[in-house]
């Protein structure tokens, strides 16, 4: 039976993203614009171990996600459907202090669920989901999904989640977009 060490696995990810790979993540563009200008600075990596493919079998990954911010919003994954919408995944916190934001497919209802070590989140089938790092350290965690759930990032890409997750008053806090993007902008 292959086994991996995690850590070894952490120090060669497969994938990397920086900032500047995603765009229209961040609510505030004005700020995204400003933190680019001042650096690419890497946000995340994934680690995607693929034992074997087909009808049972899983896959995982290691996720490696930076602490910072681009305004008040915290550092963010990307976030996605499974492309298989059923396709359910649970994630286990390893390292730091963060949060999973779920968004239902059919009702648009939000959730944010703490990722934090030896705590286990569950994401449900036909549910959008994505990791923010509220902390000041490195949020490392474990995804495990059927081999067959696939990636669609299409859909979230087009709209956006619903929901923000900004640094107010020193703490984390859940926000409506929209309410959030107002009050950057107030009307005079
Ligand atoms: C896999 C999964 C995680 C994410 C990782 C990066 O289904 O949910 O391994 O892929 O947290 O996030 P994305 O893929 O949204 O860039
Ligand atoms: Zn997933």
């Amino acid at each position: 039976m292959d086994s991996w060490n995690l850590s070894a696995i952490e120090n060669a990810p497969s994938l990397r993203r920086h900032l500047s790979d995603l765009p229209g993540a961040f609510a505030d563009q004005r700020a995204y614009a400003a933190a680019l200008k001042a650096g690419d600075p890497l946000v995340y990596t994934v680690s995607a171990i693929e034992p074997a493919s087909g009808e049972g079998q899983l896959h995982y990954a290691l996720g490696v996600l930076m602490p910072g911010k681009v305004g008040a919003e915290f550092f963010l994954t990307r976030g996605h459907f499974h492309a298989w919408r059923a396709a359910a995944e649970v994630y286990v916190g390893l390292r730091g202090e963060g949060s999973l934001l779920l968004e239902d497919e059919q009702t648009g209802a939000s959730r944010l669920v703490p990722l934090v070590p030896n705590q286990v989140a569950y994401v449900p089938g036909h549910t959008a989901h994505r990791t923010i790092n509220t902390g000041r350290e490195r949020l490392v965690y474990l995804g495990i999904y059927p081999a067959g759930a696939g990636h669609d990032y299409g859909a979230m890409a087009e709209r956006n989640f619903r929901q923000v997750v900004v640094e107010q008053g020193g703490g984390a806090v859940l926000m409506d977009r929209v309410s959030f993007l107002k009050s950057l902008h107030p009307k005079p």
